[in-house]
Parts: structure tokens; sequence; C-alpha cells
């Protein structure tokens, strides 16, 4: 796969490289080549995050396995080089919907995953019940391939669109149903077992047990089921920012797109889903500089600017408007000089909008959104590692364009590399925290 020297090359026509805060292989901070000065080491290798001893941050075995898997050169060498070093919770590293990479998302058994891979930020998609609570979830209506709603029939019965089975003879037929947080309460949305999201709507009826849970569809093979069997917890958004704070993290909270029309009810509006999310964290205490708020609606974000700007200045918009249309990319480019002169001050669009394919050299590089978005003034987050399952074939949606540059699992750390030190993000999101927690570790990225 493509050189380091390359990389470093496009870093430096990024004007990024000498930003690089750390001493790298043959760099400017001394040390043999490939050898560079490490960061320096945590001080305990049992690192204590706020006043929870019991978390004791590890990353498990795949990010060894990531490095192992990678191709020869610099930076495969970098990461060896941390292999024996203490792990620690780093704030670069955040946690997309818990862990669910092999947890379900958004439960507590998840978050708690996340807490013990070193995430610093753990994410809540935020969306409402019936009667007007926050709840955990990445979706307003995803209930029915996310939880076991469907295996009980009382709460079932509340879906939105009833389960319709697949007919197993005739392959475009999928299963459907409809099952949304705001259908049901608080009390009963708690009594859900979180579930491993499905991707394919194959379903012929609903069983509780193997393979559907009692939600439709399966689990990709590169997930698990494993942490499954037992009721995974859901959790309200005030159960997670306890959680979360019982460990002494910090928060990223989603207010999700409602599925519903708004005003839902008649009279409860978006600003007022909106602004409900900032009044559970300052009821919980919690000071706004612990809290990413997010949305892929700016009007949100500007809601925030202006009624809480402490939550506004670390407000997230969430970018998807090159997936929507096929002048999206270039309008989006366009536009981020004039969001940051509204006020925005974080952009995260997903990762394949932020790198690109340098041809001539075999290498990845900054993408035209993110030199605009730097020159912009903007800080850049990006969503999301771990998410695309295996590497060997392009990664699929998340490396759209650089696909043909991608071709084994390590490429990850690759893409990685890129999206920090070349396009300078400050954090990422993974769905397998302990990734980018062994990046950042190794880096010295707290
Ligand atoms: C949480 O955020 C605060 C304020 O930004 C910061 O000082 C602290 O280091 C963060 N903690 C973690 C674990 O990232
Ligand atoms: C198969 O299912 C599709 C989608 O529901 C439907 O449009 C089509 O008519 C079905 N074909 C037959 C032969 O029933
Ligand atoms: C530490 O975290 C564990 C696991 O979530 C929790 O049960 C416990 O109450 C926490 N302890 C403190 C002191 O916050
Ligand atoms: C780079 O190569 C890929 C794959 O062959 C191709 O799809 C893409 O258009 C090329 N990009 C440029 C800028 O030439």
């Amino acid at each position: 796969m493509p050189s380091f020297t390359s990389v470093l090359a496009a870093a430096a026509a990024f004007e990024l490289a000498t930003a690089a805060p750390w001493g790298p292989w043959g760099g400017h901070k001394g040390g043999p080549p490939g050898h560079g000065g490490p960061p320096p080491l945590p001080k305990s290798p049992y690192h204590e995050i706020g006043s929870n001893s019991t978390l004791l941050v590890e990353l498990g075995p795949r990010p060894y396995y990531l490095v192992d898997n990678m191709d020869a050169g610099p930076l495969k060498d970098k990461l060896n080089s941390c292999k024996a070093q203490p792990k620690s919770t780093s704030s670069f590293s955040i946690s997309h919907r818990g862990a669910p990479l092999e947890f379900p998302e958004h439960s507590k058994q998840g978050y708690n995953a996340a807490a013990r891979m070193g995430a610093g930020i753990i994410e809540c998609d935020v969306s409402f019940t019936s009667d007007r609570e926050l709840v955990c979830r990445h979706s307003n209506c995803d209930l029915h391939y996310t939880t076991n709603i469907l295996s009980k029939p009382e709460l079932a019965a509340k879906c939105s669109s009833p389960f319709v089975p697949a007919d197993p003879k005739n392959s475009s037929s999928m299963a459907t149903a409809k099952c949304c947080t705001s259908d049901i309460t608080l009390a009963e949305f708690k009594s859900l077992c979180a579930e491993m999201e499905a991707t394919s709507l194959t379903a012929t009826s609903i069983v509780q047990g193997t393979p559907y849970f009692g939600r439709i569809g399966t689990t990709p093979d590169y997930r698990t089921n494993m942490f499954s069997y037992s009721c995974a917890e859901t959790m309200s958004l005030k159960d997670q920012i306890a959680l979360v704070d019982s460990y002494g993290l910090n928060f990223t909270a989603e207010a999700k797109t409602p599925q519903v029309a708004m005003p839902f009810q008649g009279d409860y509006t978006q600003e007022d889903f909106a602004q409900q999310i900032v009044d559970t964290f300052n009821e919980a205490g919690i000071s706004a500089d612990r809290v990413w708020l997010q949305s892929f609606l700016p009007d949100d974000i500007f809601y925030w600017l202006k009624t809480s700007p402490a939550f506004g200045a670390q407000a997230v918009y969430l970018d998807e408007r090159a997936d929507l249309t096929a002048t999206g990319y270039d309008e989006a480019v366009a536009s981020l000089p004039g969001l940051a002169a509204k006020g925005v001050k974080i952009i995260a669009p997903s990762i394949w909008q932020l790198v690109a394919p340098d041809n001539a050299t075999g290498t990845i590089v900054a993408s035209s959104y993110a030199i605009a978005a730097k020159a912009a003034g903007l800080e850049i987050i990006t969503w999301s590692f771990e998410r695309s399952g295996p590497l060997e074939n392009g990664g699929g949606y998340y490396y759209t364009g650089v696909n043909n540059l991608i071709n084994n699992d390590g490429d990850e750390f690759y893409v990685i590399d890129v999206i920090s030190r070349v396009v300078g993000a400050t954090k990422i999101f993974a769905d397998w925290a302990a990734t980018v927690t062994y990046y950042a570790n190794c880096f010295g990225l707290a």
C-alpha cells in the first residue's frame, strides 16, 4: 500500500506536517529514523478516570491485530513501538453509539465497554418518547431493528406500522414494521432490550430467540450477538449522563431528526426538543464544556448558538449534504465559510468527504472539503471508524473515493492517520473505541 513518505509529502502540501506534536521517524525531535521520540507515558498503567477507580482502560486484542495486519512502513513501525505502552482515556476517541461493533448500540453494556476502551466522550443519540422523555436511540423510529419490541405483543401493538413478514418466495418482498420511540412511554421504552442493529429484512416471523431476538433482520457476520442474549439495557438520556459522569467522562448528544411530524402532539416543537436536551444536561449539573451537542439540522445548531452560547460553542454540525444530492458535496464545500461566519465552530462530515485519492502517488490526501473547512477556521470531527466491516475489498461507504487504495484491515490505521495528521481532525467517532484510543495514545493525543 501507499508509502508513508508520500503521505508526509501530502501533509507538507497541506501545511500541517509542521504542526505534528510528536517526533516522527527521522523527524525534528531527534532519535534515530524510524524510532522517533515517543509521547510521554501516562503516570500509571491503571489510569484512573474521575473518581471511579473501577475503570481500568484496556484496549483488548483488536488494535494489535490491526497493527499486525498493516503493510510494512514507518506508520506500522510507529504503531508497533507503542504496543507495550500503558493505555489511557483520550478525548480524541469518541464512542459512536456505545460499542456497536460487538454490543447492542446505545445500551448500558455498550457504553461501559466504550468507557473501558478509553473513549473520552460517549455518545447518546437523542429521541423522545410519547410522554416527552429523552432516550438514547440512533433513530426516532428504529425500535423494530434495534430492540426486541416486536416480541412484546402489547408494545408491538403500539408501533406506527405493524410487522409484516417477508415473503420467502419473493426476494424483493422485505419484512416491514415501523416502531418509534414516540409510540411508547419512557417506562415502556426502558422495558425493552437493546439488540444488534439489523441490516437485512428477511424475517418471516417474530420469535423470541435467534436469529431475530424479536426484531427484524439479522446481525451482519462481522458483528456478534454474543452480548445480546442477556438483556442489554436501554437508557434514557438522564441514565446515560449519570453513567458517563460516574466514569468522569464527557458527553456528546445528537438531536436525532424526528421522523414524526413536528410539532409532536400539536405543541412540542423542534426548538422545544433542542432545548430539552440542554435542560437535561443543566439539570444534571454538567457544564457545557463537557458536552458536544450534534445535529444534522443547521437550525438546531443556530438555535443553540443563540439561546445557549456555551453549548453552541461546542455544537457539531453533522454534514451529510454530499450524500443527499449529486451536487451536495460541492455545495457543502462552498457553504463552509458562510457557516463559520454564522458562528458554527465544529463541522463533522463522514470520513469519505475528508479524504481523496492521489492516483499519481497511490496515497490518500486531504479532500477539497477538508482543505476548505480548515481554511474557514472550522474544527473538524468525523464518523465513524469500525463501522464498515472487513476492508479487504475497499471498505464500502465510509471509504468512498479511496476504495481503490484500501485492501486490508490494517489500512484503517492508515486512514485514521491521514484524518488526524493530514486533515487535522481533532476527534474521531468509532464503533469500537479501542482502535482510535490506541492511535491517540501512541501519538500522545490527550
Ligand atoms: C472533559 O471536558 C473537560 C472540559 O472540556 C476537559 O477539561 C476534560 O479533560 C475532559 N475529560 C475527558 C476525559 O476527556
Ligand atoms: C414481490 O415483492 C415486491 C415488493 O413487495 C412486489 O412489488 C412484487 O409484486 C412481488 N412479486 C410477486 C411475484 O409477488
Ligand atoms: C463506577 O462505575 C461503575 C460501573 O458503571 C458503577 O457501578 C459505580 O457506581 C461507579 N462508582 C462511582 C464511585 O461512581
Ligand atoms: C483515481 O482512481 C480511481 C480508481 O481507478 C478512479 O475512480 C478515480 O476517478 C481516480 N481519481 C482521479 C482524480 O483521477
